[in-house]
């Protein structure tokens, strides 16, 4: 059998994980793939997270299987934190192995409802397009983001979605958008659900980095409002980022709807189809979020570090921004985006320039981790980048 299969390519992203820890240069600096680092350049785990899994390593006592769906407390807290508490808004959810889990299953689910396409946005999270192929879906695009001038596509993207047939689903990235950055503010998402309500069309919107754009409450806005005005809708949810839980894989898929029944029925789905795939979610990763939303002081604790954070970023946005001056035509809108990512108009052939000749690590897409810089280094990469 094996002697069949090709080999296949690593993950470029993924790769680049290897390829940088290999690299023995004293100075050299990972803007690859999307973790939020400290200006030591170190992946912190959050003090709300050692407290928590305190707690659970004291009082758990079993090991034992938590429920198809998951644990339903979890995903109670997480609903709130994300979706809110609007009563017109109904919705059932399944824990699942991460944000991609979670938008796998979306994407099983879209295919089980006879629903044969998706679109994404031009240029998203490169593993989307990925995902939903697996799953059997046609991926169609539409415009979203202009690299070289750094401004959203909104009224392209609006006149694409007029081609889209009633039923398609269509990918929104809830803030923070990888690998832009480029925010939607509140109009932009109210213009975008008037053409979702109008069309038919069922919003997948895909919430990884919440806490990081404009706060917990702002980055959550815009799919609240969303969620609220279309008959049916899936969020997909990562606490890889917001809990700093990567390696554990934790998340969550909704399925909402103005009317609980018809949420309760496709949740069924879900664990349906999730039962065939890995059967039961991992349960460490949400017992932790579980604990931490479920207890004030380490909600607060957990919410101030991530605020923290989030404020590192900005201040590193402004200052990388700053320092690269006119290097590009709107080099400014880097300082103000979102989020861990910016894409910047350099060529394949600059990033590997800037990786073979400098140590600065990033994928040919030329998307950089804001988190990867540190405030010492800005100036220094700021400089490269202008030197190409
Ligand atoms: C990223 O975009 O860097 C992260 O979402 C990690 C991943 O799985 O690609």
């Amino acid at each position: 059998m094996f002697d069949r299969l090709t080999r296949q390519p690593e993950d470029p992203l993924l790769a680049l994980i290897g390829i940088f820890k290999a690299d023995p240069r004293a100075d050299k600096v990972d803007l690859g793939v999307g973790v939020y680092r400290d200006e030591a350049g170190h992946s912190p785990i959050f003090r709300a997270v050692k407290a928590a899994e305190r707690i659970i390593w004291e009082s758990q006592d079993s090991k034992s299987y938590v429920a198809p769906e998951g644990d339903q407390l979890f995903l109670d807290l997480l609903w709130s934190l994300v979706g809110g508490s609007a009563p017109s808004v109904h919705a059932a959810g399944v824990q699942t192995p991460g944000g991609s889990g979670a938008l796998r299953l979306a994407a099983d689910l879209i295919r089980q409802a006879g629903t044969g396409k998706i679109w994404l946005g031009l240029p998203t999270w490169p593993n989307h397009a990925g995902i939903f192929a697996a799953a059997g879906l046609e991926v169609e695009t539409y415009p979203y983001f202009d690299v070289p001038s750094q401004t959203l596509q909104l009224d392209r993207m609006l006149e694409a979605l007029q081609r889209a047939a009633p039923g398609d689903a269509v990918l929104i990235h809830a803030s923070c958008h990888n690998p832009t950055g480029a925010p939607l503010s509140t109009e932009d998402f109210a213009r975008i659900t008037a053409v979702m309500a109008a069309r038919g069309l069922v919003p997948l919107i895909d919430s990884a980095y919440q806490g990081f754009g404009a706060g917990l409450e702002g980055d959550a806005a815009g799919l609240r409002a969303m969620v609220a005005a279309v008959p049916e809708a899936l969020l997909a949810v990562s606490c890889s980022k917001s809990f700093g839980l990567y390696r554990e894989r934790t998340g969550a898929l909704y399925a909402v709807a103005s009317a609980q029944a018809a949420a309760e029925t496709a949740r069924s789905n879900l664990v349906s189809i999730a039962r065939t795939s890995y059967s039961m979610p991992p349960d460490h990763g949400s017992a932790i979020v579980k604990t931490i939303l479920d207890t004030p002081d380490l909600y607060a604790d957990w919410s101030s570090e991530l605020e923290t954070m989030r404020q590192r970023l900005a201040a590193l946005r402004r200052s990388f921004a700053e320092a690269l001056g006119g290097r590009w035509s709107n080099t400014i809108a880097i300082g103000v985006q979102e989020g861990m990512f910016s894409l910047l108009p350099v060529t394949p052939a600059e990033v590997m320039t800037l990786r073979e000749k400098h140590g600065v690590y990033m994928p040919t897409s030329g998307r950089i981790n804001i988190a990867g810089l540190k405030l010492a280094d800005v100036a220094r990469v700021a400089g490269l980048f202008k030197s190409l």
